[in-house]
């Protein structure tokens, strides 16, 4: 059973700048509920209840929104309004969280090894919260990793087709379909010019990793854009055990871009808030 949940929150969301300026990008609404919190949840109907956070200065919010609020539940309390704190108040309760900081901004790969001390010796997932993923009626991605991880026992990346002009904007791999929606992984670059991709199989955000992966990193040098890559690290744990890449079930919403997260919203509105509404 996997635990723990990792959720590197250091990045400082340039490209949603002014409204990040002084908020975490993090904590920007998909309708009336921030983005992380989609992730927490989705990690908690994973059974990974121990949510570890790699967070840096300014993210303040974040702490305060996985917290009690005492004068404003005391404020609300006995209205109409008490309900809409009810989910994540359950939530709070249902996990534990915990913070660390990244103190340089070297890298994904470099924010996930800032997390070892929190995580120690078991596999546990990682959730890049600008990825928003949903499986409407469905299990959530990371609770069909996380039953692949049963099955195979070794770190297991999310992946989906993207059209070649935007291949360039993701960590791409390629490998041997063990099934119709699993590949064992041999190769894996991180966003490659088109021409150069190994296919059309981007890795969205979303990974459950053994804890072996913390000693390759360490041994990773920086690579695309001079960080320290998730993808480098995978690679070297591909060829020396095993990666399994899984094409889920679901959608994906690119949430760091302005017209993904207005993709996302548009549709939590329709087929999320309408329903809770009812
Ligand atoms: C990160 C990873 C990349 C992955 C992407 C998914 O990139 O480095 O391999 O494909 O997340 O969203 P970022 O989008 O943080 O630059």
């Amino acid at each position: 059973m996997i635990k723990k949940c990792l959720f590197p929150v250091a990045g400082y969301g340039t490209r949603f700048l002014p409204a990040t300026k002084a908020m975490p990008k993090e904590m920007l609404p998909i309708v009336n509920k921030p983005l992380v919190q989609y992730g927490v949840e989705e990690a908690v109907e994973a059974g990974m209840d121990e949510i570890c956070f790699v967070t840096g200065r300014g993210k303040q919010a974040l702490e305060d929104h996985f917290d009690i609020s005492y004068e404003l539940e005391h404020q609300i309390a006995g209205t109409g309004k008490e309900e809409l704190l009810t989910h994540i108040r359950d939530l709070i309760e249902r996990a534990t969280f915990s913070y660390t900081r990244q103190n340089a901004m070297k890298g994904l790969g470099h924010a996930i090894l800032m997390g070892r001390r929190l995580v120690g010796d078991a596999p546990f997932g990682v959730v890049l919260a600008d990825d928003l993923c949903l499986n409407e009626g469905g299990e959530g991605v990371l609770a069909q990793m996380a039953r692949l991880y049963r099955q195979f026992r070794c770190s297991i990346v999310a992946v989906m087709e993207v059209p070649k002009e935007r291949i360039s904007s993701y960590g791409v791999i390629a490998g041997e379909a063990v099934s119709d929606n699993i590949i064992r992984v041999t190769s894996m670059v991180e966003k490659p010019p088109a021409e150069e991709a190994p296919s059309n199989l981007a890795v969205i955000g979303r990974y459950i990793l053994t804890p072996d992966i913390f000693d390759i990193i360490e041994q990773t040098p920086p690579g695309k854009n001079g960080e320290v890559q998730i993808t480098d690290a995978l690679l070297t744990q591909a060829r020396e055990s095993c990666v399994m890449a899984y094409r889920f079930e679901g959608r994906r919403f690119d949430c760091g871009s302005v017209p993904g997260f207005v993709e996302a919203t548009n549709y939590c509105f329709e087929h999320l808030y309408s329903a809770s509404e009812d």
